[in-house]
């Protein structure tokens, strides 16, 4: 459990909406109360590429209860596609007859009951003009194009063809990750309710400013005419970041009825009806001196996205900057194929990414005849080898160290294939972590009342992460205050603005934001106490006051009770509104949060410093002898964040984090039929995650770091970097204990037969 070492922001704290989630008390979108709802079901496309002919509806309209059937030909020009959060193009819906991909929304069937609906978009019948569809990388018809230089970077620096050429000991490989589906628990439900002109919007979300924005655009209104609800989120993983078509269309639908209108689309359609994590290829070629000294990097990534989306992650940013090594390229292509279009996955570029960079280290460690941690050291960088830039902090090494120590990876004999137990091989892999620490801006009210108590108002999202509880502690610490007298109200755009809970930037975007508020209440209550002709703290200076245990207090014991001294401030209640810009972003970048748009300083994009978080993970697997299947009894990961809000769920989401790189590495792929470019397990029974007995031991270390450059809290966020090592750790691993070198996720039994 959390070891307390480490630098926190007041105390470890059970989830303060822990119980409303285990009572039911807790509203998910779906379970938000609207009068008298028509309930929607989807009609998804049977074919991946062509054009709709028409609809036979006729049986469908007589199904008892049905109200109303919405397909191109009757609400085509009610909406404008959406606009996807990456920016660039994608496929679209019920605006035209054209079918961009399988389980592709073609209609939506209205009815008085989920059941009525669901039996009638069963009876829609639909005339195809069916194309030939690619599926995926090298499908006949599926195009490559030179990715266009977009807000990533590819990198350049000295020769790298031509160090690679020179270079004493190589590796030159190729690497591949499968598709992947988010699968939250949580479906992708939206409930919309007009009243008058304004429309309410009920879907859990990871930006509920940026939902408003694309809809209101969408429906050509005033994004103030739109209230977006997302109080909780029942697991987002990045599927619930940017919008996607069904909203506008139940908008439409609501609109046409004229009561509110219920959707709950089903498991499989969750597939084919917002994002998932492309499938990736790689061509990795590293150099070295005989020493392990990296002399050439090079980092080429091919990605599938949609026909006309320009969606790519380039996870090289994060590969370029890991190593010292004078000579780096990096590239990035993208390959147009007929399906839905992709977007951001729990650790959205460097799951995959480096899996293909840890993966080839690992391989060159083995060249090398050289211990893969030592590896690393010897190509630590004193500064970020793609820019120059000084790291704001970086503990890879004391990583690698305090992991390595925890596993005992000391006692490995590096031979493959000669730790064994019984019928067992034994295989022990690590791999870095490392993820850019990203943050956005964040506006926050806070308001005082007479009876000692707080109310924090932000529009910020608890995807299952924690946020209400860590606003809680980050205010409570702030406001001298026990955690059960703050009460947090997020997940709404009534609320002062936050930006995406995403790329691991929410909580250091919206604690900092919180602080700043809570400074703000500080400074009135200062303020009114110092310049006050009575009291004890009268005539002191006010930066010299603080806040706890419920009262202001001054140097030398001096104290004012906190009733008391709001009294002074405010009669009734003080309100303090505070907006935070991070460093490396301009002013107007918290209009840009309101306006529904991304603005994050990231990780690479600072002037002043590279800021990014680093971990070290540690696996150990065993191959059974004869049935080759594969297991992980014991995993370690080690990972220096800066402050940790709440080592309490820190801990889990890093332990999350590393048992879905169980999953993403032997168990998890979405399969695609090759001729009908279909998804074909698009459930849960069929797409495998990992389950308590994939799962023995993790353990998880906080590895102390203090970083005041970072953000003024010194949050460098935790929410990706769990899973970013694992897929490596575990190949590398399987290599140790069979000499298989597989560089194709997941691993699976007929891979090591
Ligand atoms: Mo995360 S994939 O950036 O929601």
């Amino acid at each position: 459990m959390p070891d307390g070492t480490h630098t926190t922001i007041g105390q470890p704290a059970i989830r303060i909406d822990g119980r409303a989630k285990v009572t039911g008390m807790a509203r998910y979108a779906s379970d938000e109360v609207v009068a008298n709802p028509a309930h929607a079901f989807l009609v998804t496309s049977a074919i991946a590429r062509g054009r709709v002919r028409g609809f036979r509806l006729e049986a469908a309209r007589a199904v008892p209860g049905v109200l109303d059937i919405l397909t191109h030909e009757n609400v085509g020009g009610e909406a404008e596609k959406p606009q996807p959060m990456s920016g660039g193009d994608t496929t679209t819906t019920l605006e035209s007859d054209r079918i961009w991909h399988d389980g592709q929304i073609i209609a939506l069937v209205l009815a008085e009951s989920f059941e009525a609906a669901r039996e009638a978009a069963h009876k829609v019948e639909v005339d195809y003009e069916a194309e030939t569809p690619a599926a995926s990388f090298g499908s006949p018809g599926a195009e490559e194009e030179v990715r266009e230089a977009g807000e990533h970077k590819d990198y350049k620096l000295g020769d790298a063809a031509a160090a690679f050429a020179a270079a004493e000991v190589k590796v030159d490989a190729r690497y591949g990750t499968p598709t992947q589906h988010h699968n939250p628990i949580e479906l992708y439900t939206t409930t919309c309710e007009w009243r008058g002109g304004k429309l309410t919007v009920y879907e859990s979300s990871q930006f509920v400013y940026g939902l408003r924005a694309s809809l209101a655009k969408q429906l050509r209104m005033d994004p103030g005419d739109i209230h977006v609800v997302s109080r909780f989120v029942g697991g987002a993983f990045g599927s619930r970041g940017g919008i996607t078509a069904r909203t506008a269309w139940v908008a439409v639908a609501a609109r046409r009825l004229n009561r509110p209108v219920r959707l709950v689309p089903t498991r499989d359609q969750g597939f084919t009806i917002v994002t998932y994590r492309a499938e990736t290829r790689h061509h990795i070629q590293l150099g070295a001196t005989r020493d392990g000294r990296l002399t050439a990097l090079r980092h080429e990534g091919w990605e599938v996205t949609s026909r006309p989306s320009q969606y790519n992650v380039s996870g090289t940013e994060t590969t370029a900057r890991i190593y010292a090594c004078p000579n780096i390229l990096t590239k990035v292509n993208i390959v147009h194929a007929d399906r839905n279009t992709p977007g951001f996955m729990r650790a959205p570029p460097e799951t995959p990414y480096m899996f293909a960079l840890e993966t080839a280290m690992d391989e060159l460690a083995v060249s090398l005849g050289m211990d893969p941690v030592e590896l690393r050291r010897v190509n630590e960088p004193e500064r970020d080898p793609a820019t120059g830039k000084p790291f704001s902090s970086r503990s890879l090494m004391p990583c690698f160290d305090q992991g390595a120590e925890r596993f005992g990876w000391k006692r490995r004999n590096p031979s493959p294939g000669a730790m064994r137990e019984g019928e067992w091989l034994v295989g022990w892999g690590c791999a870095a972590a490392a993820y850019p620490a990203n943050i956005g801006p964040a506006a926050c009210r806070v308001t005082l009342t007479a009876e000692g108590r707080a109310r924090v108002q932000i529009a910020a999202h608890d995807i299952g992460t924690g946020a209400y509880t860590a606003i809680a502690i980050t205010a409570a610490d702030r406001l001298g205050l026990e955690l059960g007298q703050v009460l947090v109200e997020l997940g709404g755009t009534e609320l002062p603005a936050a930006g995406l809970a995403a790329g691991s930037s929410h909580t250091a975007g919206i604690c900092n934001a919180v602080a700043k508020a809570c400074e703000g209440v500080r400074q009135r209550l200062a303020q009114a106490a110092v310049t006050s002709n009575e009291g004890k703290l009268a005539g002191l200076d006010p930066a010299s006051l603080t806040l706890s245990a419920g009262a202001l207090r001054g140097p030398g014991g001096a104290a004012e009770a906190l009733p008391k001294a709001l009294a002074r401030a405010a009669p009734g209640a003080l309100e303090v509104y505070a907006e935070n810009i991070p460093q490396g972003l301009p002013p107007e970048s918290i209009g840009k949060v309101y306006q529904g748009q991304m603005a994050m300083s990231r990780g690479h994009s600072r002037e002043d410093a590279t800021t990014y978080t680093f971990g070290a993970q540690f696996v150990e697997v065993r191959v059974h002898e004869l049935t080759r299947e594969i297991r992980v009894p014991r995993a370690v990961g080690a990972f220096a964040a800066g402050t940790i809000v709440n080592p309490l769920t820190a801990y889990s989401q890093y332990m999350g984090g590393m048992i879905w790189g169980i999953g993403a590495a032997l168990h998890e792929a979405t399969e695609i039929d090759p001729h009908a470019a279909r998804y074909v397990n698009d459930n849960i029974a069929e797409y495998l995650i990992p389950v308590n007995a994939d799962v023995r031991s993790i353990e998880v270390i906080m590895v102390p770091e203090q970083d005041s450059q970072v953000n003024p809290l010194g949050i460098k966020g935790i929410g990706e970097i769990g899973i970013v090592g694992m897929n490596a750790a575990i190949s590398n691993a399987v290599w140790h204990a069979t000499g298989r070198r597989i560089r194709e996720l997941p691993i699976r039994i007929e891979d090591l037969l």
